[in-house]
């Protein structure tokens, strides 16, 4: 699937006169504007009203007044992200209307009456509130996008042209372009994504080669350069989602080493994969101690992007790679076990925001660390009592084998000080207690940084990849006490997803740290079951903003407007 940003369109100010067409019909003057687009589908927003906007106006004056003609009729449901497919001529053959907000919205009242503008972002352009209260919310226009995108791509269309750039979002109208198309394009790649690799007839895939967004002339630069940032995202989410879905039996410690390998030949990493005896010269005794139960060896899979300056401290991703959790000898219940595939997304999500980072030429170092490894339960298994010594010294009794989760992470994060990293975030599917605690829309985020927190917190609003800040105060730790070790691996079910994030803290020493508990958001359950690929969206956002920080340390930019990284003039040398 193809993007591309579109300035000949219909948000064009002036636009180009196609004579062979206005001498071909009557009507002519009316048609003279925008004659020269050419899509199978375009999606044109309704605002409040059935109000059209610009690109609706004009291309209403194309089609003869089909569009006011279906809307005067009600043929738009009254909902918000309603669509109504209409039939148009050969050159825009299409067009799918959505209703941005509810037709019978009290902002199509007088006072708001019109479209609704989106700012140029100038601070001083917020001039006129009745504008503001018209804009719709960022989740709104999230499930604006869904809808139209979803109709226009199940008509057979090869070619769909959006105009939803012209729709104001946020507060203040203050969402930029930039952020504009990167939801568009991400919501597409997720609307489109399949996994069907594993069935023996692929499903028929009935979606365009091409997707253009329109934008006025003026915004063309910031677009292409989102668009971008965008596709490289949206490709770390692919990647991340493909590895989640990817079963047990394929997805093996071995297997994401290979993928590792991969990806780091391909986009210029630089890769590093440690086996068995290299832990245990390293003295891994904790994830080591999860590995010895399983047929599938271990691995240790660490990856560079070295983008930024020589010597500048690395940013540090640590993913949870358990390819299958049974629970080891403290074994899960067999209800909806096979979800334990889906443990390694932590680590997917690694991988996936490598690739991304990559794709940009991100002016940063970034190191991944994945401990990758099944839990499973054998003769040689761990059992509940058994004490090891992770890599740090500390040793642990291990009341519960089904948290091996939090047991090969310390040993990562002991590891990855050998960095000497500025910044570390694990990410992990590591309780269920977290699943219980904030459900599926947000990620449970934990460190004792606030700095860190807030940058984590806002890239997840700005991406709609949200996470929730959790507490992490020593008080908590008391519950990890062990009469035999220097902890426990678990510490109860009082607060579960917060002990967790307390044993990690033990070992995350000498940077700034935070952990994300990702099980009620790295995939999903029911119908629509599979990995989403979160949170390569928030955490690519993270990297994007502190790439820009370091061009322009002023943190806060009064425009409202969401810096794009910077292309580096040459790539790093592997
Ligand atoms: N991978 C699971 C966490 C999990 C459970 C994620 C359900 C998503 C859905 C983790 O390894 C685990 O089993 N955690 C235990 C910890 C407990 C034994 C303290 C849990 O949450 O039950
Ligand atoms: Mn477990
Ligand atoms: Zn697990």
């Amino acid at each position: 699937m193809q993007f591309s940003i579109e300035t000949s369109g219909l948000l064009t100010s002036h636009t180009a006169t196609s004579h062979t067409e206005t001498e071909l019909r009557p009507n002519a003057r009316r048609r003279s504007v925008g004659t020269q687009v050419r899509t199978d589908c375009a999606i044109i927003p309704v605002f409040a009203g059935r109000r059209l906007g610009a690109s609706g106006s004009a291309l209403d004056a194309l089609l003869d007044g089909a569009l006011t003609a279906a809307l005067d009729r009600g043929d738009l449901a009254d909902a918000a992200n309603s669509v109504l497919l209409i039939p148009g001529n050969l050159a825009i053959q299409r067009v799918v209307l959505v209703a941005t907000v509810a037709m019978a919205d009290h902002h199509g009242s007088a006072a708001t009456k019109g479209k609704p503008k989106r700012k140029s972002l100038a601070a001083d352009a917020v001039e006129d509130n009745s504008h503001d209260s018209a804009a719709i919310t960022e989740r709104g226009f999230q499930e604006v996008c869904k809808a139209a995108f979803r109709a226009a791509c199940g008509t057979g269309a090869q070619s769909v042209l959006s105009f939803l750039a012209e729709v104001a979002v946020g507060p203040h109208a203050a969402r930029a372009i930039e952020w504009n198309v990167q939801i568009q394009v991400t919501n597409v790649r997720d609307l489109v994504y399949r996994f069907d690799r594993l069935r023996s007839k692929r499903e028929e895939r009935r979606e365009p080669g091409s997707i253009a967004i329109a934008v006025t002339p003026a915004d063309a630069t910031a677009a292409k350069e989102s668009l971008r940032c965008s596709i490289a995202i949206a490709d770390g989410v692919a990647l991340a989602r493909d590895l989640g879905n990817l079963p047990g039996n394929f997805c093996t410690p071995s297997v994401l080493a290979d993928e590792a390998k991969a990806l780091a030949k391909k986009s210029g990493l630089k890769v590093q994969i440690l086996d068995r005896k290299q832990m245990e010269a390293l003295r891994m005794g904790s994830f080591l101690a999860v590995a010895q139960g399983s047929d599938e060896p271990p691995k240790l899979i660490v990856l560079e992007w070295r983008g930024g300056e020589k010597g500048a401290a690395p940013i540090a991703l640590v993913g949870k790679g358990v390819t299958f959790d049974s629970g080891g000898i403290s074994l899960k219940p067999g209800e909806a076990m096979d979800e334990m595939k889906y443990d390694m997304s932590g680590a997917s999500a690694v991988l996936g925001t490598m690739s991304a980072a990559a794709a940009m030429e991100l002016p940063l170092n970034i190191v991944a660390v994945i401990p990758a490894t099944e839990n499973m339960p054998s003769g040689r298994a761990i059992k509940p009592g058994d004490i090891v010594t992770s890599m740090s010294g500390q040793t642990i009794e291990i009341l519960n084998t089904d948290a091996e989760g939090r047991l090969i992470l310390c040993d990562a994060l002991t590891y990855v000080a050998r960095f000497e990293p500025s910044t570390v975030i694990d990410l992990a599917t590591l309780t269920g207690a977290c699943v219980i605690a904030l459900g599926h829309h947000h990620s449970g985020l934990f460190s004792k940084d606030d700095a860190l927190a807030q940058d984590l917190l806002r890239a997840g609003q700005d991406t709609l990849d949200t996470c929730w800040r959790m507490p992490l105060d020593d008080e908590y730790q008391e519950q990890l006490k062990s009469p035999f070790a220097d902890m426990a691996n678990i510490g109860g079910r009082p607060g579960g997803a917060i002990t967790a994030a307390c044993f990690l803290a033990r070992f995350a020493k000498g940077y700034a740290w935070a952990h994300l508990d990702i099980a009620g958001t790295a995939w999903k359950s029911g119908a629509a079951k599979g990995s989403t690929g979160r949170p390569v969206p928030m955490l690519t956002r993270f990297l994007i903003d502190r790439a820009q920080a370091q061009v322009e340390p002023a943190p806060t930019d009064a425009k409202g407007k969401k810096p794009q990284p910077k292309k580096r003039a040459s790539r790093a040398a592997e």
